[in-house]
């Protein structure tokens, strides 16, 4: 099997922890038996070995773009060269933060929401010209922007994410119209 056939296996494994916070979300398409999952690479979010394990890292959407591949989670977007796959696990060369601000989650808290709702969950994560353009859930007013695809930074100014990204969290399809 390939390398990259087989970071995917891995990838696979990690929405079963994903799924444990949103309880109505649908459960993954597919599941990966452990013993073969211990034979293929996994992502746990760190950029190296020596570095702690970070919390769970809700992903949402996963891009591969020739040997890239690109992690939309909760609040933090990845990207991870496939060529630079270190025995057990694949780590991340750039991580990239984008938080929704202290303003749309006290709006979306004075609703009710509770607050892991009430993050940022990218769940549009395209490549575009060179680049990627990605909108996020951002508390229940969902945002989009362009990031470039090598330094994973926002180009431009954000847009608003209405009828181009679903609001709320646990909807897994994703309605893009632009
Ligand atoms: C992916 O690879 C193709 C073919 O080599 C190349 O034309 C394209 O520019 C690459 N895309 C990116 C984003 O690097
Ligand atoms: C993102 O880039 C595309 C293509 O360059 C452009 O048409 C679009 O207006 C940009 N969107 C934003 C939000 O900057």
């Amino acid at each position: 099997m390939t390398t990259v056939a087989k970071a995917f296996i891995g990838l696979f494994w990690l929405p079963r922890f994903v799924c444990a916070v949103f309880p109505e979300e649908p459960g993954p398409l597919n599941f990966i038996p452990t013993e073969v999952v211990r034979r293929y690479p996994v992502f746990l979010g760190r950029p190296h070995h020596s570095s702690f394990r970070q919390e769970p890292l809700h992903i949402q959407r996963i891009l591969q773009v020739n040997r890239t591949l690109y992690i939309g989670a909760r609040d933090d977007l990845f990207r991870v060269e496939l060529d630079n796959v270190v025995g057990e696990e694949m780590f991340y060369s750039k991580k990239r933060t984008w938080e929704s601000n202290k303003n749309d989650i006290r709006i979306c808290r004075m609703k009710g929401k509770h607050e892991d709702e009430c993050r940022n969950y990218m769940k549009v994560l395209l490549s575009r010209q060179g680049g990627l353009f990605i909108c996020g859930t951002n508390a229940f007013n969902p945002l989009c922007a362009n990031y470039t695809g090598d330094t994973l930074e926002m180009v431009g100014e954000t847009v608003s994410g209405m009828a181009r990204c679903p609001y709320e969290p646990k909807h897994a399809n994703v309605a893009l119209l632009q």
